[in-house]
Order: structure tokens, then sequence, then C-alpha cells
């Protein structure tokens, strides 16, 4: 599988550096992170390749390549509003709007508190586009007791949303 990943500015990029340390060795990752989020450390074991935000001219940039699924984490509200209006200026957002003229699997995690109506209304926008829109949720029904608990659960969700097996939380039976 060819997954981006995309990680913005939003607070919350641990949960990006935990997503990719879970990920399994066989996904091909393209990660980008905008200049307001830091790059990722410890990714020595991973199948992953760097793009520069600036670079629209990336292969994931193109619908010929192949991207099977991009995943936004965190998503910013600027981000999230560059999106649901079709704006392409950097190599995130050219890469979330050739996912979805590709028909391809895009999920965006949203995080902000509260949300005002209007990233509320470009998260409808793009739910009714079959983006999956995922903010990072504590489910306390899986019965975690730790923050790590708690970060895989949400992670394991976002695996299951993209087509990634995982055990990463204990699922209700
Ligand atoms: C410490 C800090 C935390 C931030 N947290 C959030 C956040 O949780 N959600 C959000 O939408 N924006 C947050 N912002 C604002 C974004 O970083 C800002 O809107 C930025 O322009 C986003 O750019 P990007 O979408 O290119 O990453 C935060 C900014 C700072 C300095």
């Amino acid at each position: 599988m060819k997954l981006t990943l995309a990680i913005t500015g939003a607070s919350g990029t641990n949960l990006a550096k935990k997503f990719i340390e879970y990920l399994p060795k066989d996904i091909e990752l393209h990660l980008i992170t905008t200049n307001h989020a830091k790059i990722v450390e410890h990714l020595e074991e991973k199948n992953v390749t760097i793009h520069n935000n600036k670079n629209i001219g990336a292969s994931i940039a193109s619908g010929s390549f192949g991207v099977d699924a991009m995943a936004v984490i965190p998503c910013s509200m600027n981000t999230l509003a560059k999106i649901s209006c079709g704006i392409a200026d950097n190599l995130v957002t050219r890469s979330a709007s050739v996912v979805l003229k590709e028909q391809k699997k895009l999920l965006l995690a949203p995080r902000e508190m509260p949300f005002s109506a209007i990233p509320l209304e470009n998260m409808l926008k793009l739910s009714r586009l079959n983006v999956i829109i995922s903010p990072p949720v504590m489910g306390y029904y899986s019965q975690s007791e730790t923050i790590e608990e708690m970060e895989r659960f949400i992670i394991g969700k976002w695996y299951d949303s993209l087509g990634i097996k995982n055990d990463l939380y204990k699922r209700w039976s």
C-alpha cells in the first residue's frame, strides 16, 4: 500500500509520530509536514520517503503515481479549510486534492476544541465527498488505563479506516 501521511500545525504531533511507529513495514509511506509541524524522528526502520511541502512536483502530487490512501494527522483548521475549498498551494493540500479527484481514501484528523461553525461546515462538506473525518476522540469503552493505551486505541481506529490490519486496541466483543 502507498500511503501519504501529512502532519500539519495542530496540537497532537505526537499521535502522528506513534502512527508511524506502529505502521507495518510493508506500507510504503510518503511523509510531508507543513512548516509548522516538526519532522518526525526515529524513521530508520521505516519504508519512508520524506517530501518537501514546497515541492508541488513530487511523485505523490500526481494521480498517476497511484497513492492508495492519505491521512492528515493532526489536521489544522487551516489545512482543513484549504482542502475543503480545493486550494492546492503546497504539497499537503495538492496531494489531498489529488487523492480526492482519484476517489481514494482520505482521512483527516482535525484537532481543535471547540470547533466553530466554519470547520464544522468544512468537515460536513468533505464528509459528503466520502472523506473520513476522524478527530482524535477517546473511546472510554476501550477500557484504556494509560495515555499510551488511549493513543493506541485512536491510532488503531485510524488504521481500521485506512484498511491497515492491527491489534492496537481491545475490540468490543
Ligand atoms: C502551539 C500551537 C498550537 C496550535 N494548535 C492548533 C490546533 O490544535 N489546531 C489548529 O487548527 N491550529 C492550531 N494552531 C494554529 C496553526 O498552527 C496555524 O493555523 C497554522 O497556520 C497551520 O498551518 P498548516 O495548516 O500549514 O500546518 C496552533 C499553533 C500553535 C503555535
